[in-house]
């Protein structure tokens, strides 16, 4: 009972939100060597996949490691005006494969995967985050990660690339608004 309706809350807002993928989910390369503490710090949202209606602007990231090695998070956006601010917290899932992360935004929700495919840590990121249902079909977000609130193209189509590469579809790919988010609100 509890375990349906978390699904009705929590999943079929996601589905609804794109076109499911059938079949598991992609496994792609994740970055190799993976330096959690130089990730630390704050990242703007510069891409995201699948486009998500009535979202803020202004998105962005803040982590912080813990002493107890989970990692703050604190994501912000200005929605309808608002500075809106959620605190998740994250982990590090496989400790073979360190930059596969799981995070969750509530205790009572399971950490949801959030990889880091590659990452220079001082210019960009690309994350993607995947999950099955049911094993039929799976959903799916990306998001490209900058350390400032613009990227060159060329560095946004090199990330399209990787993914593709990846077998992850990122046609649907939207930028982030990132305008007169430094004014005061
Ligand atoms: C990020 O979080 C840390 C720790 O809570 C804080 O000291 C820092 O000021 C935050 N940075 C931003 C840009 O919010």
């Amino acid at each position: 009972m509890k375990s349906s309706l978390a699904l009705m809350v929590f999943i079929l807002p996601f589905i609804c939100a794109q076109v499911p993928h059938w079949g598991p989910c992609p496994e792609p390369a994740v970055q190799p060597a993976f330096n959690l503490k130089q990730f630390m710090g704050r990242w703007f949202e510069i891409a995201k996949l699948p486009a998500q209606f009535e979202k803020g602007r202004c998105i962005e990231t803040n982590f912080t490691l813990k002493t107890d090695k989970s990692i703050r998070v604190v994501s912000s956006e200005i929605l309808k005006g608002e500075l809106r601010k959620i605190e998740g917290t994250g982990v590090t899932e496989d400790l073979k494969n360190p930059a596969k992360l799981g995070i969750s935004y509530s205790y009572v929700l399971p950490y949801s995967p959030y990889w880091i495919l590659a990452t220079d840590y001082v210019n960009s990121a690309l994350v993607y985050s995947c999950t099955d249902v049911l094993r039929l079909f799976h959903v799916d977000f990306a998001w490209i990660l900058g350390r400032t609130r613009t990227l060159p193209d060329s560095t946004i189509d090199r990330a399209k690339e990787i993914f593709a590469n990846n077998n992850i579809d990122v046609t649907r790919m939207i930028a982030s608004k990132q305008l007169g988010c430094d004014k005061t609100l």
